[in-house]
């Protein structure tokens, strides 16, 4: 009593980070994500955020804007402000800049895109099968002039995209016609672009697959700009589910992708690695095999798509 007295007269807080580094318990992880102003990065924040703070964690979000550089500094201003973990959504295939946090014994998660070669647990969608399901059901309702327009193609996830999309056709016997894959980089502005160029062709798609919603938003833009209607003249099929595909008009049909079940995922993964580093600290237990975790899309129809060829 005498102590939280005195330390309620001199008006005192302790210092947190001062304990951190005596503890080695900052209680605090780090959050890289790409870019901030897609709902898909901003979902999984919040729920990263939501379920860290449940168990006593700050989260420290960095925004790298899809810059290598930028994602380096970011991970260099964790490890100086001891981040006891790393949930990591990284800008490139190969992260070297990773690496250093090992060096740190800092426990990382790598979610949505994969990373080669590295010692982490990795909590991922199939993309692959997510892509195929997308076109198969534009396949399903007679369409056969299909477009796709894709994200930054060095990184997995749209990759694997277009990948399922080409097997969808080449299941269906249908050429893939290399003039209809537009390449974007998973902002509004590029499906916008790309959807201008596919209505210029003197033969434009009846049908586009858009690597991920902000694209698909883009695309849907350029229909309207173009005086054509949505999916009256064209159907367009996103990927992510993010919030505004239930509010555009009209309503985006796309691949669900399980941005909460990820981010929990995340956390409870990298909580588990933060106590067994403990332990490995104080000389306990080897580490256990790294898990890689891969979950399913879903295909959510709304009203962006139409069935054509019947009439
Ligand atoms: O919309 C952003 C895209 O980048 C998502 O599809 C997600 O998978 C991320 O990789």
């Amino acid at each position: 009593e005498r102590v939280n007295k005195a330390m309620e007269e001199l008006d005192y807080h302790p210092n947190s980070l001062a304990r951190g580094l005596r503890s080695g318990k900052t209680k605090t992880i780090g959050l890289v994500i790409p870019d901030i102003s897609n709902q898909f990065f901003a979902e999984i924040s919040r729920k990263i955020e939501d379920k860290g703070f449940e168990h006593g964690y700050s989260v420290i979000l960095c925004n790298t804007d899809d810059n290598p550089q930028k994602e380096k500094t970011y991970i260099d201003v964790l490890i100086a402000k001891k981040v006891e973990g790393i949930i990591f959504i990284s800008t490139v295939v190969e992260s070297n800049n990773l690496q250093k946090t090992l060096e740190f014994n800092i426990p990382i998660i790598v979610v949505d895109r994969d990373i080669k070669d590295i010692n982490s647990d990795i909590v991922l969608v199939d993309n692959n099968v997510g892509g195929y399901e997308a076109t198969r059901y534009l396949i399903q309702l007679g369409h056969r002039r299909i477009a796709c327009i894709e994200g930054p193609s060095p990184i997995t996830p749209s990759s694997q995209r277009v990948g399922g999309y080409r097997k969808a056709l080449q299941e269906a016997r249908i050429p893939v016609d290399e003039d209809l894959i537009i390449a974007g980089d998973f902002r509004y502005e590029s499906g916008n672009k790309a959807m201008r160029y596919l209505l210029n062709l003197s033969q434009p798609p009846t049908a586009v697959f858009a690597c991920n919603d902000m694209m698909a938003l883009g695309a849907i833009q350029a229909v309207n700009d173009h005086g054509l209607r949505i999916p009256d003249d064209i159907s367009v099929i996103g990927f992510d589910n993010i919030p505004f595909s239930q509010t555009v008009y009209p309503t985006l049909t796309t691949m669900a992708q399980p941005i909460y079940e990820m981010a929990g995922l995340a956390v409870d993964l990298l909580i588990d690695r933060i106590k067994l580093q403990r332990q490995r600290n104080r000389g306990e237990v080897q580490k256990p095999g790294f898990k890689r975790i891969i979950l399913e899309t879903k295909l959510v129809k709304r009203n962006s798509c139409r069935e054509i060829g019947k009439n």
